[in-house]
């Protein structure tokens, strides 16, 4: 099938190469010409494992980028994959989802055939049906059956996004006719996974729900984890006896300094003012977000209760990321760690395999090393924020520091004499 991707960030570059890789005639449309010229000359412009094997096996062949809208006037289904940043209220940024829909109106105004416009972006219940379509709709001068409409949530995991593509769990459509999701679940064909159709709104809200409830397992664990601190008992252990109910599951229960990411803080808190705009008031959820928000400085107070004052002492942050293996540190729990160390009067020295440039951005005064032991040399305390595998092997690194204060903030060191912040 001919398939045109409108954005070309990260949800929208995995999905276009990974429908290449199914065999469609793929376009992705960006209007930044740099990633367009990276795309067409088999670069990735983001960092995801097995992306750039991919690109450079289909790029410029079945995989083009573009900053035009052409192809959609001959593509047979259009994924808009734009962002949908959170506003200061807590509610999604719908503008791009606005501009793009207007313009894929545009494009596909007296077309002789049929073609399914896809929403793939995160967006509250309702979007499809009462901004995309009448976007769409209006530009394109028809009313009429010629166009269908879907929503087709993405469940891509940073650093695994290619594998989650292509081995997924499962895969929702939902659509405004029969036709529509036939059309949608065609372009799957080759994926082995269990296919929900459901209603256009059912399909954005199963996205929301299911961050909110992966979300909501980890500050549950971190909850539990705080008590257990205090009782002597390891968590790790607790969920480990508790995971095995098919009930509950061992999976999404690793306490520690709490989640980051580009999506559950956001998708929580836009849930938490959907359910505020609809008169209902969401205590759940908000505990969600507010334990969230804690553990990072839960892990401070424990430096403290070890070395008192932390001013002008010399601290030791490992890992920026908001998880291994990737360079992203959008909510990762060091920036706030480092904002109060900073606050604190602290002298932070940080060390990340990836995610230095991005942080230095953000925090251009603090001490950036290039290794652990680099950060870790005459350091009086010690966070560890990022399970990045190469930290479960440090040891003699510690020995750097002026005092040996660590504390874990990801059950990853296997050293002994850290203290962890649920454990
Ligand atoms: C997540 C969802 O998993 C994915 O389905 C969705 O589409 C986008 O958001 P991602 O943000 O890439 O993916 O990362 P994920 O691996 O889910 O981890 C998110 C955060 O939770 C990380 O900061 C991680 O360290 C933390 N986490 C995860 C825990 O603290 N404990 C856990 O048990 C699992």
């Amino acid at each position: 099938m001919k398939i045109s991707v409108v954005g070309g960030g990260y949800v929208g570059i995995v999905t276009g190469t990974c429908f290449a890789r199914l065999g469609h005639e793929v376009t992705i449309i960006e209007i930044d010409a740099g990633k367009v010229a990276a795309v067409n000359n088999g670069q990735p412009p983001i960092y995801e494992i097995g992306l750039e094997e991919l690109l450079r096996e289909h790029a410029a062949k079945n995989l083009r980028a573009s900053t035009s809208f052409a192809s959609i006037a001959s593509a047979d289904c259009v994924f808009i994959c734009v962002g949908t940043p959170p506003k200061p209220d807590g509610s999604p940024d719908l503008s791009f989802i606005a501009s793009a829909s207007a313009s894929v109106g545009t494009h596909v105004k007296n077309r002789a055939s049929y073609c399914c416009i896809v929403v793939k972006s995160t967006v509250p219940p309702g979007t499809t049906e009462k901004i995309v379509m009448p976007a769409v709709l209006k530009q394109a001068g028809t009313a009429g059956d010629a166009i269908g409409f879907a929503m087709n949530p993405e469940f891509l995991r940073e650093g695994r996004a290619i594998e989650d593509f292509m081995h997924p769990d499962r895969i929702v459509i939902g659509s405004n006719s029969p036709r529509a999701g036939e059309l949608v679940e065609q372009i799957y064909q080759g994926i082995s996974a269990p296919v929900i159709h459901t209603s256009l709104s059912a399909a954005e809200m199963i996205k929301y729900t299911a961050n909110a409830f992966l979300a909501t397992k980890i500050s549950f664990a971190n909850e539990l984890g705080n008590i257990c601190k205090h009782l002597g008992i390891d968590v790790y252990e607790v969920m480990k006896g508790v995971g095995y109910d098919p009930r509950i599951g061992p999976l999404f229960l690793n306490a520690g300094a709490g989640f980051g990411g580009s999506c559950f803080q956001k998708d929580v808190s836009a849930l938490v003012h959907l359910a505020k705009e609809v008169g209902e008031d969401p205590v759940l959820l908000q505990s969600v977000l507010c334990v969230n928000e804690q553990q990072p400085h839960r892990m401070i107070a424990l430096l403290e209760g070890k070395l008192g004052s932390i001013a002008g002492k010399r601290i030791a942050v490992l890992g920026l990321a908001f998880k291994d293996n990737t360079d992203d540190i959008r909510d990762s729990r060091a920036v706030p760690v480092i904002r109060e160390l900073l606050q604190k009067g602290a002298v932070v020295s940080a060390y990340d395999p990836m995610a230095v440039p991005p942080m230095q951005r953000l925090f251009p005064g603090i001490e950036y090393c290039s290794s652990a032991a680099g950060a870790l040399n005459g350091a009086d305390g010690c966070l560890v924020m990022t399970e990045w595998p190469e930290f479960s092997r440090l040891d003699k690194e510690f020995d750097l520091m002026a005092q040996r204060i660590i504390i874990e903030g990801r059950r990853i060191l296997s050293c002994k004499g850290a203290d962890g912040i649920c454990w």
